[in-house]
């Protein structure tokens, strides 16, 4: 494969691990992923993309396709496709798809997530794909891996090469290419007037120098990390994008901490998990989504009524939280749509500082692979 990262940037510098280098290099890659990408009038530009109107048109639904943290960045992005082209977006995990006679034809475009471009399940998916007539468009990280080089249409994430085994940085560029992708399709749909669509990049634009303020503030996640150390158990919720970070982030804290975590959806929480919390049960409760704001918290409630202790993370204003939690950890003002490339971020450094509390070996955790090309 032709990998043209250099020399210096696989080193980890000051850092003692490459994931706490690859969380702190966030801004830079963020920057990276959308550089060349926004012209003077805020218009998407994906020349790698040629699809026209009257192709995307023809498009009847999409399907987005990934393992593991790539399929978390996927449902993000079904948000985003959905809500700005009112194309039906199905999601899947690649080795329940290639198996399930998924219904994929010519008017389907099928969307790969894949930061290595090697995972054995989505390279099936793909092929599955083609097969059926379908297009696929990749969002990838490795250039001239077996993904880019066999799908119709590739977008590049521009994290550089990423080594810790527990993606992060791989991530959050495929939430922002998500982004910018959801945009281009409107673009060219014309399903957003240019108003909106200039202030939705102008939020675009903003996302790097608010991960920056989030790293400065990293140690205040430290004490929580302290508190969730002697745990049996962590549960994540939230609604909508929130839910979707949460699933993150709960895979996160159990592949470097094995820790046992489940994300809920925080209205789930009643059918199942509630039965298993206790006094003191760490929960940790996304709160990003305005309009969703009352029915979280009220689920959060319900947890507090039976002992957890509660970590809320909201955005800056909303100190109506601190109410009802425990703790909270305010992450900056953005659009919705673009607050999961926000908050994962303290996810990112509590399960980084759980694990480095542990002694586990943080960028390599047992029985783990970074790129899983068997199936
Ligand atoms: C492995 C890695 C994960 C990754 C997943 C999908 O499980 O440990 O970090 O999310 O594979 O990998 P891909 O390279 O396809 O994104």
């Amino acid at each position: 494969h032709r990998i043209d990262w250099d020399e210096e940037q696989v080193q980890k510098g000051p850092y003692e691990h490459y994931m706490l280098k690859e969380i702190h290099e966030q801004p830079l890659t963020l920057r990276n992923t959308m550089a060349g990408r926004i012209d003077g009038g805020n218009r998407i530009v994906l020349p790698e993309i040629p699809l026209t109107e009257q192709e995307l048109q023809r498009i009847e639904k999409m399907y987005i396709v990934a393992c593991g943290t790539a399929y978390h960045a996927g449902l993000v992005g079904k948000f985003a496709i959905e809500s700005l082209t009112r194309i039906p977006v199905e999601i899947d995990i690649a080795s329940e798809f290639r198996y399930r006679d998924p219904i994929v034809s010519d008017n389907t475009l099928v969307i790969v997530v894949s930061q290595s471009g090697e995972t054995a399940d989505t390279i099936a998916a793909l092929q599955e794909s083609q097969r059926r007539g379908a297009k696929v468009l990749a969002v990838t990280n490795v250039a001239g891996s077996t993904i880019a080089r066999q799908a119709d249409y590739v977008l590049a994430t521009k994290a550089g090469p990423e080594i810790a085994v527990a993606s992060t940085k791989a991530y959050t560029a495929q939430l922002l290419a998500f982004e910018l992708l959801a945009l281009y399709f409107a673009q060219t749909l014309r399903t957003l007037d240019d108003e909106t669509r200039s202030s939705l990049v102008d939020g675009i634009k903003q996302l790097p120098h608010q991960v920056e303020k989030l790293l400065a503030n990293a140690d205040e996640i430290k004490w929580f990390a302290e508190s969730i150390l002697d745990r049996r158990s962590v549960f994540f919720i939230g609604r909508g994008l929130d839910y979707a970070v949460a699933l993150e982030a709960s895979l996160k804290l159990k592949e470097i901490s094995y820790i046992h975590s489940e994300a809920y959806a925080a209205g789930e929480l009643k059918h199942g998990s509630l039965a298993l919390v206790e006094e003191g049960t760490p929960v940790i409760a996304l709160v990003t989504h305005q309009q969703l704001f009352e029915k979280t918290v009220s689920n959060i409630k319900e947890a507090k009524a039976r002992g957890a202790r509660v970590m809320g993370v909201t955005v800056d204003g909303n100190v109506e939280l601190l109410d009802s939690v425990d703790e909270a950890c305010f992450i900056p003002r953005t659009h919705q749509l673009f607050a999961p490339i926000l908050a994962v971020v303290p996810m990112q450094l509590l399960s980084y500082y759980t694990s480095l509390a542990l002694g586990n070996d943080i960028d390599k955790p047992r029985n783990l692979a970074k790129s899983v090309t068997v199936e």
